[in-house]
């Protein structure tokens, strides 16, 4: 670190999913309380840190491909360091080293706390934090949360479930979960900031456990916090969602009638050699009992196309799958193996041609289904809450419904403000309206 500097500055650039903002939210308060001040020019920080996601090889090569990119800012102040945090430091460790040896920090999803002291190393020393340690949750550690009216709170790290295609339970290590009084305190202070929405984060958050607490009963304690609208969760695992969990749902009107809940495929045959735990009759009576009791429910999923063995009658049943549900909305990927997982030792069976193939009738399909299903709101009013300024139309404004569906509207409005709009138009991803007299 230059020694003119008062304060250094860092610099995170994140990949992947919500896990790894809230990951960056962290490293950045933590490394705030130690005196770093946050930069977003890269050119002009300290430290440059990217947090990376391995959930699949295109989220890697993206990384390495962006680290080559980064070495420039080193040629031209050679006291910058360059770390990479997250799941594929943890994922490839040795391999990435090698493979770009000007990375100066090397920080597992588990080794945050330890970043000030990591990047204090000598110039020129590779310092590394890369043991998983099942205890922590760094619930004691400031977050620099971005402004905003939705906060992203973590309530668990790690999964125990080791579906056999994914790499998240070697990277992020074992279930543990955050102390609930210090969530629902958390959420105080944040609602008292004028935060009106929260959505609980974990790899599987309803495993979440503390104690007499699980993840129904975080849920209805922190509705009960003055001024909170929306609470909102991600991800679920649908072998865990407890007839609690549905009640707590339905019994308050400040959890939103919304949930993600990925179901990976349609056949039975697949999700058995993807080590689910759940059958489709078991996944879809789940969404009917859903359904039943939550009125207005919208629900998402992730879908995996090609896994090893998954033939066509496999790829038939998982289109079929998504006819019968119709998702309001869907995240549909090509499979891609983790070294490292269980899947990897099996034949990566679908050809890529295939794959692609099969993803764009996925999507197609889906893209189908989401317009239909919105053109359904044309002409009815809708509650948004609103976040700010839409990227387009110029001077319109955008929000979420209760469904989590982007809504973009014609003011005026304020952040934070809930409003009525009526529908006009429709999207498979967006409803747009105006203000309802
Ligand atoms: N290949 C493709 N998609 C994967 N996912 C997890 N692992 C893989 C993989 N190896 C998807 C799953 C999961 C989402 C976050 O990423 O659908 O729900
Ligand atoms: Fe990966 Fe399965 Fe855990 Fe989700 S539940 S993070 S897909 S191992």
């Amino acid at each position: 670190m230059s020694g003119a500097r008062v304060m250094p500055t860092v610099y995170i650039e994140t990949y992947g999913c919500q896990m790894n903002v809230a990951d960056t939210e962290l490293m950045l308060g933590h490394l705030g309380s130690h005196g770093y001040r946050r930069t977003d020019a890269p050119d002009a920080a300290d430290v440059i840190l990217l947090n990376t996601c391995a959930i699949r090889d295109h989220a890697e090569a993206r990384v390495l491909g962006r680290l080559g990119e980064l070495a420039r800012y080193k040629r031209a102040r050679p006291h910058v360091k360059l770390g990479v945090a997250g799941c594929m430091a943890q994922h490839l460790r040795d391999g990435l080293r090698a493979r770009a040896p000007h990375v100066d920090v090397l920080v597992g999803p588990d080794g945050y706390r330890r970043l000030p002291e990591l990047l204090a190393a000598p110039e020129g020393d590779q310092a590394l934090a890369l043991r998983l340690d099942p205890e922590e949750t760094y619930a004691d550690l400031p977050v620099a949360r971005a402004s905003g009216v939705r906060a992203w709170v973590t309530a668990m790290r790690g999964c125990d479930r080791f579906c056999t295609f994914c790499i998240v339970p070697y990277v992020r290590g074992r279930e543990r979960s955050l102390p609930g009084p210090h969530l629902v305190d958390e959420v105080r202070r944040l609602c008292d900031l004028g935060v009106s929405e929260i959505v609980f984060l974990g790899q599987t958050v309803n495993a979440y456990r503390d104690g007499g607490w699980d993840f129904a009963e975080l849920l209805a304690r922190t509705a009960e916090v003055p001024g909170i609208r929306r609470i909102r969760f991600t991800s679920p695992h649908p072998a865990e969602v407890s007839d609690r969990l549905i009640d707590v749902m339905a019994g308050c009107p400040a959890v939103a009638p919304q949930m993600h809940l990925p179901v990976q495929s349609g056949s039975d045959r697949v999700l058995a050699r993807m080590a689910r735990d759940y059958d489709t009759a078991a996944y879809e009576a789940l969404v009917a009992k859903l359904r039943a009791r939550v009125p207005g429910l919208a629900l998402s999923t992730d879908v995996i196309v090609g896994f090893p063995g998954e033939d066509e009658a496999d790829f038939a049943a998982t289109e079929a799958l998504l006819a019968r549900v119709r998702y309001d909305s869907a995240f549909l990927f090509k499979y891609s193996p983790r070294e490292g997982t269980r899947a990897f030792r099996w034949e990566d069976s679908v050809p890529e041609s295939e794959k692609a193939r099969r993803l764009e009738r996925l999507i197609a399909l889906q893209e189908g289904i989401s317009a239909e299903i919105n053109r359904t709101l044309l002409g009815t009013e809708v509650e948004v809450l609103v976040e700010g300024p839409a990227r387009r139309p110029a001077a319109w404004m955008a929000g979420k419904t209760p469904q989590m569906k982007t809504a973009v509207f014609l003011g005026p409005a304020s952040a934070g403000e809930l409003v009525r709009i009526r529908v006009e138009s429709t999207t498979s991803h967006t409803l747009l309206g105006r203000l309802a007299a």
